[in-house]
């Protein structure tokens, strides 16, 4: 029984650990609609996220939440349109629409085509594409956690992951009071949107978050995040970033023009 869970787990890992290098077809629906209220829970920060450039990804790759704040490079097949680089996108929202991988907001659409091409003048509804995960770089700037607005201090806390760096996932938060070793874990409740019930009171708080780290989790520990009186509305930097790059479990994409990392402005 114990070799099944081992084996299941191996495989699981390796699977995910591929993301970097899988090079896919998929298509590009656009729509009119924007993706400011996206479920990942960016709310109207998402449009100023990588200046704009957002996308919703299907189930597999939004992971029920845990794929919220990844980056993708996405270009479209179509070399008289589009440019070879293609452009890196942040994953926003979910797309449920099983036609497509991706829905690409407005902006993410018209800078993947060529100098002097307009994309949407070709009133195609899908596009032909390849896409590969890649870090995310948000040049120096830190993790944050934002404290959302249905928080009460100080036993409801709920944050809001930002800035998340790298091409791990986060896929638990721990919170404590400032020098306790008491832990309390939070619950995704959506997104990149975590709560707890059972905050720490009277204390300065710290944070923990697990990524998946190639082959096996890895605790990025920030030590002293927001204070005592704590505050929803408010964004605090945690003083960490994430920048692990999964492990590789197949072979490197060929084109070099493929291999840069995302950097995000904001
Ligand atoms: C795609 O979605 C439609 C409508 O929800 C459904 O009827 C269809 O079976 C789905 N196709 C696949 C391949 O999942
Ligand atoms: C640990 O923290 C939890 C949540 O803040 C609290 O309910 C509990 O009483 C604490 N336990 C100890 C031993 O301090």
């Amino acid at each position: 029984m114990s070799l099944v869970v081992y084996f299941t787990f191996i495989l699981f890992s390796i699977v995910s650990a591929c993301d970097e290098c899988v090079l896919s077809k998929a298509a590009i629906y656009t729509k009119p609609t924007s993706l400011s209220s996206g479920t990942c829970g960016y709310g109207s920060l998402a449009l100023k996220l990588n200046g704009g450039h957002v996308a919703a990804g299907v189930p597999s790759l939004y992971k029920d939440g845990a794929g919220c704040g990844a980056c993708y490079q996405i270009r479209c097949k179509d070399s008289d349109m589009c440019s070879k680089r293609g452009i890196k996108v942040v994953l926003t929202d979910i797309n449920k629409n099983n036609k497509t991988d991706f829905l690409l907001s407005s902006r993410a659409l018209k800078a993947m085509a060529l100098p002097g091409k307009d994309i949407h003048a070709l009133k195609i509804g899908a596009l032909d594409v390849e896409y590969k995960r890649v870090p995310c770089d948000y040049k120096g700037r830190n993790l944050a956690i934002r404290i959302e607005e249905s928080s009460k201090n100080p036993d409801y806390l709920v944050i809001q992951i930002l800035f998340q760096g790298g091409q791990t996932e986060i896929v638990a938060v721990d919170v404590a009071k400032v020098g306790s070793s008491n832990w309390t874990f939070m619950t995704r409740k959506y997104g990149a949107i975590w709560e707890t019930k059972k905050a720490p009171s009277n204390g300065p708080l710290q944070f923990k978050f697990v990524v998946t780290s190639g082959f096996e989790g890895k605790n990025i520990w920030a030590k002293n995040v927001v204070p005592a009186n704590w505050k929803p509305g408010v964004i605090y930097d945690t003083k960490v970033q994430i920048n692990d790059i999964a492990l590789q479990g197949c072979t490197p994409c060929a084109d070099t023009q493929w291999n840069s990392p995302c950097f995000l402005g904001l």
